[in-house]
């Protein structure tokens, strides 16, 4: 009970765009910091270094909230261009993630396949990824259209699909040979298009990375939950499957142990970086998703 309260509150914050406004003034606060890897690129870099020398490789996702204009998505679309930049001349393991509309699908789908090609060349250039994050369901069937059309021309582009959805199991079997990144699904979705239980989720999740691993392409399991890792470490035993053709990745400052320890057992683990002045909405989801993470708000707010 408490535990819905607290999680509707942090959405209802999340969503609130006077404090994601406020908080891009007020800097990284309330322990924001230990799931943001700071505010700027060079922020970002100094922790992706420390990252990677641990043996995590990484990508980067630059955060931004309720882009409306032009003039946004065309900010954030050279701020991603730079981010890449910055990769390279920093030399670190790390690649790209975006959402499409931080590229302004919501204004024209066009501009946003140009903003997109323009990240996508750069990334090109320094022989890099890019990532298309995967939002809420009315953007889902656009995304996957940006996609198929990218893919025409660019091969170093994949996306995510989420177990949630009822239509994941024929996204994964359509996009065979595509990069993804299988997740179980951050958004509250309806019942007439998602599974809206826990059981139905992680059957369908274990059932599209069986899917994809089978079919031989790349794929990335994104899970902070260790029974799915188990459950897939058996499966890529069981079907031979080479490490080179996975990467377990879950978001910076989560697991960490975790993350470590399948480092040491010789897999490939792939850390999520948010970073970015607009933290506030992203730090609001993930208090939400998971009410103990709210201890160490808690603790963040009162060292302040
Ligand atoms: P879930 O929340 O189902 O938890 C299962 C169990 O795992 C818990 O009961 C607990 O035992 C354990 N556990 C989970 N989190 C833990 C923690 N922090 N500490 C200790 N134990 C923990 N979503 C989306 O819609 N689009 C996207 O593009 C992405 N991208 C993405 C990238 C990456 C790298 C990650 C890790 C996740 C995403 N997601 C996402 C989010 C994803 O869809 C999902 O909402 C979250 O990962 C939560 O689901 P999990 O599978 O991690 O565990």
């Amino acid at each position: 009970m408490l535990a819905n309260v607290s999680k509707n509150v942090f959405l209802h914050a999340s969503q609130n765009r006077v404090l994601n406004k406020a908080a891009k003034k007020w800097g990284l606060r309330f322990g924001a910091g230990q799931v943001v890897a700071g505010d700027t690129i060079e922020g970002a870099m100094k922790k992706v270094r420390e990252l990677n020398e641990k043996g995590l490789v990484c990508t980067l996702d630059h955060l931004g909230e309720f882009v409306s204009s032009r003039e946004e998505a065309t900010e954030a679309t050279q701020y991603n261009v730079r981010t890449l930049e910055a990769m390279a001349a920093n030399g670190v393991d790390c690649n790209l993630s975006v959402k499409m509309t931080q590229l302004g699908l919501d204004i024209d789908r066009r501009f946003c396949l140009d903003n997109m090609r323009r990240i996508l060349d750069t990334a090109k250039q320094y022989n890099n990824f890019v990532r298309i994050d995967m939002e809420d369901y009315a953007h889902c069937q656009m995304t996957l259209d940006i996609l198929r059309e990218l893919r025409e021309t660019y091969d170093n582009v994949g996306t995510v699909i989420q177990s949630y959805l009822f239509r994941a199991e024929q996204d994964v079997k359509d996009l065979k040979g595509v990069p993804l990144r299988l997740v179980k699904g951050a958004y509250q979705e309806s019942p007439t298009v998602a599974f809206q239980n826990k059981e139905d989720v992680d059957k369908n999740y274990v059932r599209i990375i069986e899917e994809h691993l089978l079919s031989g392409s790349y794929t990335a399991i994104a899970s902070h939950d260790h029974n799915i890792i188990e459950k897939v470490k058996e499966m890529v035993e069981k079907y031979n499957i080479p490490r080179t053709q996975f990467e377990f990745q879950m978001l910076y400052g989560f697991r960490s142990e975790l993350q470590l320890s399948l480092v040491q057992e010789g897999y490939k683990v792939r850390v999520y970086v948010p970073f970015g002045k607009d933290w506030f909405g992203y730090f609001m989801r993930r208090l939400a998703e998971r009410p103990q993470n709210v201890a160490f708000a808690l603790k963040g707010f009162f060292s302040k």
